[in-house]
């Protein structure tokens, strides 16, 4: 969590640092800071709560030309959200700065260590002991003092360092966290995501675990702890500046849920043709997905339930036995390996920490791991074997919305290329792969009506306190989905269930005050669905559906309902999802809470 920027150049202001950071607060608001050297002297100012409390302190000062500054917005793990928490965070003769992302987990020996030597700390964090190890070391050159310390860190950690002796450098390293660096005539910079950077360049490095990066004026040099030079390869980044802003939209979620239909296009162009998947990211590995006995899906959220469905399309049409776990879970299982398992990994982010531990845990054990990831660079792609991208561009809301009908999209298309290779290419899949052709212009139909219509129903809705999502076969992921987006963006309690579970327990809970939200398709467990919901109703649950266009068999037993266009039973959670995500949207909204930015949360999790 965290995220980290950082500028050096001749002609820089301190707003323009502030600007870069402000695009990386989605991975964290508890507090934030800057430091920046002026006229010889390290300037620190911090604020908790949002970027913005940080801007209105500054005033003023925004206008201050910085030669160098390090910034941070902090998602905190150790010590509450304070001043004296937030970063940067300083050594003992208030020269050095450091803003840290990730953990140090041996951090309580270190600052023993150093308290022994004299050290005298201030704040309760992991990443004060950072400064001071560096200050152990510091004799004149930045990059060996931060080289040697680095030697004694155990845990994650991206950084970046700057000192009032060499005002002309930043220091940066990583190790499990992500680091993007680059360099223009103009300067260098460094941040968490490329986002801060595209406004000044296109072309970066992501830099390595181990590796360590200086910057100065138009040059970036590349490092191993061990002071070997290394150089990295440049990474050419497509996206625009303007991905990454609102574009008119009152909140980032709106924008994004409403780049659906030009993300499925994204995901589908060069894979498919006439009724054929071809995903050319998997070619080197097309033997082994022909024969493979064993796929297992690693996930977390909502990336999991993109999971399911894949899991289920895959038994379906390929004929394979998929097992899925939540990666915190996954991780600490005994499950035998051997070179024929095939892992995919899903990650919006690339980054998340217990996904990337157990795809490091899989791969030691002989697995060939498949990535499905947005993000070009990120630790999990490059770990992995082989990597789909989902081509989704930015997602700056902490909820998944755009990104998750992406990785629909490619996983089923991940999923009807292994069936057809493992010889199961028939007229049903063609049907479907068609369909996912078209799904672009389903979703502009869908996007056109589909959000006054949940604003009417989120009318009806907001003011109750809990929900039940409940589905069956591919409505239970979406049902799963539909429950995480309203919890996490609007409060209200939801938890989702398996339809036919109802009656072994959840069904206690139901009342008149306890709605129900039913993922009822037209598919081949519809008539379950429907006894479920009478079920439900008996209890005087009011139960709002979401359905297939003209469903009278549904229309007549609930309160409310969304129609969703006739699919084939694989896509109802594709066609499902905007509706779900805008409820959700919706509800948060007239209940008075930033959709963008739900608390307790952080876009990228990177930490266990
Ligand atoms: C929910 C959400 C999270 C993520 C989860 C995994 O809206 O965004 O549940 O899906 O943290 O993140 P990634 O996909 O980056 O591994």
């Amino acid at each position: 969590m965290c995220g980290i920027v950082g500028i050096v150049g001749r002609e820089f202001y301190l707003e323009q640092l502030m600007k870069g950071l402000k695009k990386l607060e989605y991975r964290g608001y508890d507090s934030s800071g800057v430091a920046y050297v002026e006229n010889g002297e390290l300037i620190i100012r911090k604020a908790v709560g949002r970027i913005a409390a940080l801007e209105e302190k500054l005033g003023k000062e925004n206008k201050n030309k910085i030669p160098i500054g390090i910034a941070h917005t902090r998602w905190a793990t150790h010590g509450i959200p304070s001043d004296v928490n937030a970063h940067p965070h300083i050594d003992c003769s208030g020269k050095l700065a450091v803003v840290h992302n990730g953990i140090i987990e041996n951090h309580t020996e270190l600052k023993a260590r150093l308290q022994r030597k004299g050290h005298v700390f201030k704040s309760d964090t992991d990443t004060e002991v950072i400064a001071h190890l560096i200050e152990e070391h510091f004799n004149g050159s930045l990059l060996d003092a931060v080289r040697h310390a680095l030697v004694d860190l155990e845990g994650a950690y991206a950084i970046a360092v700057v000192h009032v002796d060499v005002p002309d450098r930043i220091v940066a390293a990583r190790k499990g966290s992500p680091l993007v660096v680059g360099a223009n005539g103009d300067g260098a910079y460094l941040a968490s995501d490329v986002t801060p950077l595209l406004h000044y360049i296109r072309d970066v490095y992501f830099i390595e675990d181990g590796d360590v990066a200086l910057l100065s004026a138009g040059e970036v040099k590349i490092f191993r702890t061990d002071g070997t030079r290394v150089s990295r390869p440049l990474t050419h980044i497509n996206w625009t500046e303007d991905a990454a802003e609102k574009g008119g939209y009152p909140h980032f979620m709106l924008k994004e849920i409403f780049e659906e239909p030009q993300v499925i296009r994204n995901a589908i162009t060069g894979r498919v043709k006439n009724g054929k998947t071809i995903i050319a990211e998997l070619e080197s590995i097309a033997d082994k997905l022909k024969t493979t006995r064993n796929v297992q899906v690693v996930a977390c959220g909502t990336s999991y339930h993109a999971g399911l469905v894949f899991k289920r399309f895959l038994e379906e049409y390929a004929a394979l036995n998929v097992e899925i776990d939540v990666a915190s879970e996954f991780r600490y299982r005994k499950i035998k390996f051997d070179e024929d398992t095939i892992v995919v990994a899903i990650s919006q982010s690339g980054e998340t920490a217990d996904t990337l531990e157990g795809i490091r845990i899989a791969k030691a054990r002989g697995a060939t791991i498949i990535a499905v990831t947005n993000v070009v660079g990120s630790t999990i792609s490059r770990e992995s074997h082989a990597v789909v991208y989902l081509n989704a561009g930015p997602e700056i809301g902490v909820a998944a919305t755009k990104t998750y009908v992406s990785q629909l999209t490619v996983l089923l298309l991940i999923a009807s290329y292994i069936a057809q290779l493992r010889g199961f290419g028939d007229k049903k899949l063609m049907q479907i792969v068609n369909e996912i052709e078209g799904m672009p212009t389903i979703f502009e139909s869908i996007l056109a009506t589909s959000n006054d219509l949940t604003r009417e129903l989120a009318k009806e809705y907001f003011d109750y306190i809990h929900f039940m999502y409940i589905g069956r076969g591919y409505g239970y992921p979406s049902a799963l989905e539909g429950a995480l987006k309203l919890k996490e963006i609007s409060y209200i309690h939801a938890s989702a269930y398996q339809a036919g579970e109802l009656k072994h327990g959840p069904i206690a809970l139901l009342d008149r005050k306890f709605p129900v939200f039913a993922i009822v398709p037209d598919d081949s467990l519809k008539t379950k669905t429907l006894s479920n919901i009478m079920e439900t109703r008996a209890r005087d649950a009011k139960v709002v559906a979401i359905c297939t266009e003209g469903d009278q068999a549904v229309a007549r037993i609930v309160n409310s309902r969304i129609e969703v266009p006739k699919v084939s039973e694989p896509l109802y959670p594709l066609v499902m999802s905007p509706y779900l995500q805008l409820f959700a949207y919706h509800v948060a909204v007239m209940r008075g809470h930033d959709p963008d930015k739900p608390r307790n949360l952080a876009k990228s999790v990177t930490v266990e």
